[in-house]
């Protein structure tokens, strides 16, 4: 082992033992794509996928964890969103098979959930996005953390992952295991984060690609030929709609949600849509525009969603090898400090 790997071993050792995998690298919960086939070959090569449940109703739910735990023996996780309806079956569906790890995202989890994942026996990760939200989640006994900057792709925040990761790892990565997420397309970046006191990181556009996933040959060569400036955010047309903005390749799609959005908009005007469900109805409208891109391969109107770090995504191999050079990046760059 060099001393790039060893370094890198020691500075990850915290995060693998907490996701009982080898090495502390996440693949982050993408929607339609991470489903068993990505999700195993994650585990398979050493790190740890997470499946998205998304709008899944918890029989599908239970049969991808099933089809998940015949394609790998190695620890693996799920992703709830916190509005989803049956949340409280999708958990009970996790603690019937014995899932370790919970991410729950979409918002700070509703009363009772991180108490309900606990008592399975599994881990809870949450999403922080802010400093206050951390020491909020810490104080209700949350097990893990993933900042996420908005170079990622899909849901974002509005801040940058190098300055949430200088504002809040200094105050909460000695306290819980902190994962760093958004923007990261090679090792050197990694390495940087472990440094800065992350246990890890995790990544999702970079993984888009692998051989394993199951998205469609059009999205994934929309993925390759992008470069990071196709990337873009949403806007919010109407600041009183609940739009929580999302980082996607600028397409006719783009446009698509532009006029959704003044349509619901009308749709409260005229009093026909209270708040709450317009916020439930642009979430609906992602989630099919998604699938239309990741599973019809509908990449004019669907949605591809993707972070900025799809300009280092320049062709389709498989995840063992996405990893490994991650990973020799981030040792080359770690044996690097010792000159
Ligand atoms: C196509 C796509 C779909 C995503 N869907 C979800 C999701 O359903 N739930 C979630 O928590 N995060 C979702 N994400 C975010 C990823 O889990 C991950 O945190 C993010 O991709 C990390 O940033 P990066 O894209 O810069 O690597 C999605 C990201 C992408 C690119």
């Amino acid at each position: 082992m060099s001393i790039g790997e060893e370094r890198l071993q020691r500075r990850m050792a915290r995060g693998a033992a907490f996701l009982g995998s080898e090495v502390a690298v996440l693949c982050g919960a993408m929607s339609w794509v991470s489903e068993r086939n990505l999700v195993a070959a994650m585990s398979n090569a050493g790190g740890f996928g997470l499946i998205a449940c998304g709008a899944m109703t918890p029989d599908l739910l239970d049969a991808e964890i099933a089809g998940t735990t015949a394609l790998t023996d190695r620890p693996f996780g799920v992703n709830l969103i916190t509005m989803h309806p049956q949340l409280t079956d999708l958990i009970e569906v996790c603690g019937r098979h014995g899932v370790g790890h919970v991410v729950l995202a979409g918002g700070l989890p509703p009363k009772g959930a991180l108490e309900a994942i606990k008592a399975t026996g599994a881990k809870v990760i949450c999403f922080a996005p802010a400093l206050s939200l951390a020491k909020k989640l810490i104080r209700s006994g949350v097990d893990a953390l993933v900042i996420e900057g908005m170079e990622a792709g899909g849901h974002i925040g509005p801040v940058s992952t190098s300055v949430l990761a200088q504002e809040m790892l200094p105050e909460i990565a000695e306290t819980l295991p902190v994962f760093v997420a958004g923007g990261i397309g090679r090792g050197e970046a990694i390495a940087g984060y472990l440094d800065m006191g992350a246990a890890g990181v995790q990544l999702g556009t970079r993984f888009v690609c692998a051989t394993e996933s199951i998205a469609h040959p059009n999205f994934k060569r929309a993925f390759i030929r992008a470069s990071a400036r196709d990337a873009v955010a949403s806007v919010q047309v109407d600041p009183r709609l609940p739009v929580i903005p999302v980082r996607a390749l600028k397409n006719a799609g783009t446009e698509l949600f532009t006029a959704k959005q003044r349509e619901v908009a009308g749709s409260i005007d005229s009093g026909s849509l209270a708040m709450a469900e317009a916020q439930l109805q642009i979430e609906h409208y992602w989630a099919g525009a998604l699938r239309r891109a990741v599973v019809d391969g509908d990449v004019e109107h669907g949605s591809l969603m993707a972070g900025q770090s799809v300009g280092m995504v320049t062709r389709e191999e498989p995840l063992a090898d996405i990893l490994r050079t991650l990973l020799a990046e981030a040792a080359s760059a770690l044996e690097a400090r010792a000159a």
